[in-house]
């Protein structure tokens, strides 16, 4: 019996070499038109939904954009339904198991994107030539390409180190549920003919249909994207990082080289001029606004703090020594170099201290140090012996290793809080 079968087989096989004819061709067609209005559903009972099963095929990612919040991909669906009107005996027509037919002439579902940032426009519709194709089984199968642009809700509060989940809904328009029911038939998107995108890395992909206000089907597809983030680091915050750098130099430049100005302004020009460059590639958005800008701040603000400083340090530097530098301000120096404080003197000796103090001009007091100064314990009180004196060139340079290793710590710590804060969302399982 199975023998015989396979003879049959074989026969049928062997006869439909060539069996198919242009006549058959158009027989077939003519038939298959005959009578077919393409604006009603194919079920046999009306009361039924259609069964669209869905895949959807993505071929790349243009861009998203971040300003405008869109998502442009480009993307193929593939349907499939089936049509009791399109069925046919393969043999009557000499082995004519698949036809194909222009998608102007006949029904399919109109998908729509529910999210569009232009025009509205279903799916395909603007290339009419693509056809649908029909098994004699009454199974269509239409595979809509296009490119799929999309609003996106876009946070950049962690860039460069950001994830975007960003989805594409499509909307059978004007069906309702009863009439036309969507099924994804696989959960992953395919990616058969994927091209990578050189800014964004595709995690995760995955289709899932869904329900509007209980009677709208949508069929929706769920990109999930991981933006690579090297060349904002190699290009934007390293450099950054090393201006920032250049610019604590500042303080280990002798302040007597008289270069101290011009170098600090040079590397706050460098960084402003850096920073209208680096603009272009951020993103223009203050909702939410992302940190690496509040990152930018702080460097800019660090360098202009150092101008100012710099340039109060110099005029300290070079203030006259014959002005007593203050005695607070002395002690401080004193104890950020670890140095002994002058002793104090007794109460009784104040008043004759400061009539001394009054009585001779600070020159006088200069010249017959030695004497004054060893005889009369309160005048030490009042102005320090010579050796314990500290001048304003001393005050400057306390200032400057002061504020250089706080210029350091700032670098450091914004850097690292900036990396904290942003680098870390991305661990997975670290959001949810
Ligand atoms: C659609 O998917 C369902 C479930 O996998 C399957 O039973 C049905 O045959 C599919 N329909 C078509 C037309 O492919």
């Amino acid at each position: 019996m199975a023998k015989e079968y396979l003879i049959v087989l074989l026969l049928v096989c062997v006869i439909s070499v060539g069996g198919q004819t242009i006549d058959d061709a158009s027989l077939l067609h003519d038939t298959l038109m005959s009578g077919y209005n393409k604006y009603v559903r194919p079920s046999v009972d009306q009361s039924k939904p259609v069964v669209v099963n869905l895949t959807f095929e993505l071929v790349s990612i243009r861009e998203l954009d971040e300003i405008m919040g869109k998502l442009s991909i480009v993307g193929m669906l593939w349907l499939f339904w089936e049509e009791p009107r399109m069925t046919w005996n393969p043999f009557a027509y000499n082995q004519t198991f698949t036809a194909r037919l222009p998608m102007k002439e006949v029904w399919k579902p109109d998908l729509v994107i529910a999210h569009p940032v232009d025009s509205t426009k279903a799916v395909g519709f603007d290339h009419h030539w693509y056809p649908v194709r029909y098994y004699y089984n009454g199974v269509a199968i239409w595979t809509p390409g296009d490119v799929m642009t999309t609003t996106c809700n876009i946070d950049v509060t962690y860039y460069p180190f950001d994830t975007q989940t960003c989805e594409v809904t499509f909307i059978p328009w004007g069906s309702l549920v009863s009439e036309l029911y969507l099924y994804a038939a696989q959960e992953m998107v395919s990616r058969r003919f994927f091209t990578e995108n050189g800014e964004w890395a595709l995690d995760k992909a995955t289709t899932n249909t869904g329900l509007i206000d209980g009677k709208y089907p949508t069929y929706i597809v769920k990109l999930e994207l991981r933006r690579r983030p090297t060349f904002v680091i190699v290009n934007v915050i390293l450099p950054i990082l090393f201006m920032g750098l250049l610019n604590v130099l500042v303080f280990f430049l002798p302040a007597s080289s008289g270069e101290r100005v011009s170098f600090a302004m040079t590397v706050l020009l460098a960084l402003a001029v850096f920073l209208t460059l680096v603009g272009d590639n951020m993103p223009k958005t203050s909702q939410p606004m992302s940190t690496i800008c509040y990152f930018l701040l702080t460097n800019l603000v660090l360098s202009s703090l150092i101008m100012v400083v710099t340039i109060f340090n110099l005029n300290l530097y070079h203030r006259d020594d014959n002005l007593v530098v203050p005695e607070w301000l002395a002690n401080v120096v004193r104890l950020l170099k670890c140095k002994r404080l002058p002793r104090r003197t007794k109460v009784e000796n104040l008043k004759k201290a400061e009539d001394e103090n009054k009585k001779g001009t600070l020159e006088n007091v200069e010249t017959d140090k030695k004497e004054k100064l060893e005889t009369v314990d309160a005048v030490r009180w009042a102005l320090p012996a010579y050796e314990d004196r500290i001048t304003w060139r001393e005050v400057s340079k306390v200032i400057d290793i002061v504020f250089g290793g706080a210029a350091v710590l700032w670098l450091l710590i914004t850097a690292a809080a900036f990396f904290i804060m942003v680098a870390t969302q991305n661990v997975p399982g670290a959001r949810k």
